[in-house]
């Protein structure tokens, strides 16, 4: 059975950084929140994946800076690949899935721990589990930094997970909207205007990625 997960505690008085507030409405997990829940979550890991031949596979972009922050707290031996899956689609709204990059590693009979940022819709983990699991690796296990499951479509849970959060359209600390505030080194929550202004001028001539469909 899954540890307990951490609900997000507001912390009121983190404001957010002059510069992005006009932005960002306010700030949901802070880097330090960020920093030890990932201690947290990587000594589970580090205890389930002991004396096994882990490969780790990251979905890109979305886990750049939580990928960082936790390999580095896994003392563990293994190797890391990349796969690139994108929701393409106007709006906040759910689009296709496009593959960008497929994986290189072999993981046949190996124990791979799939990390992804966000678990929202659950569509991206979905289908990347159906491409790994054909390539027959010993187990899987999931791991998010967030966890929104009130938006959940397919019936897919992550093994270890870093925080529930309600649903907010969030960016930061990798979450991107139209490709920006990736490099926020926070959790925030966009103000409604920036994505309602974007999606009325969003009417995109071919598909295009718009911005996450984590729109609350
Ligand atoms: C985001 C996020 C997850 C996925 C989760 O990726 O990084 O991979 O959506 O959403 P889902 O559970 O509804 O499928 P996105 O396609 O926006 O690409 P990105 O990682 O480059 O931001």
């Amino acid at each position: 059975m899954r540890a307990p997960v951490p609900e997000v505690q507001a912390e009121p008085r983190v404001r957010v950084p002059t510069r992005w507030r006009k932005e960002v409405e306010r700030i949901l997990i802070t880097d330090g929140q960020i920093a030890r829940r990932i201690r947290g979550m990587s000594r589970d890991i580090v205890r389930d994946f002991a004396g096994r031949e882990t490969v780790v596979v990251s979905l890109l972009n979305g886990t750049v800076m939580f990928l960082a922050d936790l390999i580095r707290n896994l003392s563990l031996p293994l190797r890391l690949d990349f796969i690139g899956v994108s929701s393409y689609g106007a709006g906040t709204e759910s689009g296709d899935l496009v593959f960008t990059k497929e994986l290189r590693l072999d993981v046949r009979g190996r124990d791979v721990l799939l990390v992804d940022d966000i678990l929202d819709t659950g569509k991206t983990l979905y289908r990347v589990l159906g491409k790994l699991r054909a390539l027959k690796p010993r187990r899987i296990k999931t791991c998010v930094l967030l966890n929104k499951a009130a938006r959940r479509v397919e019936a897919v849970e992550a093994d270890y997970v870093g925080f529930e959060i309600p649903d907010l359209f969030v960016v930061g600390y990798g979450l991107d909207f139209a490709e920006r505030y990736r490099n926020l080194p926070f959790v925030g929550v966009l103000h409604p205007h920036v994505y309602k202004k974007a999606c009325q001028q969003a009417i995109p001539a071919r598909p295009r990625k718009a911005g996450r469909r984590r729109g609350g």
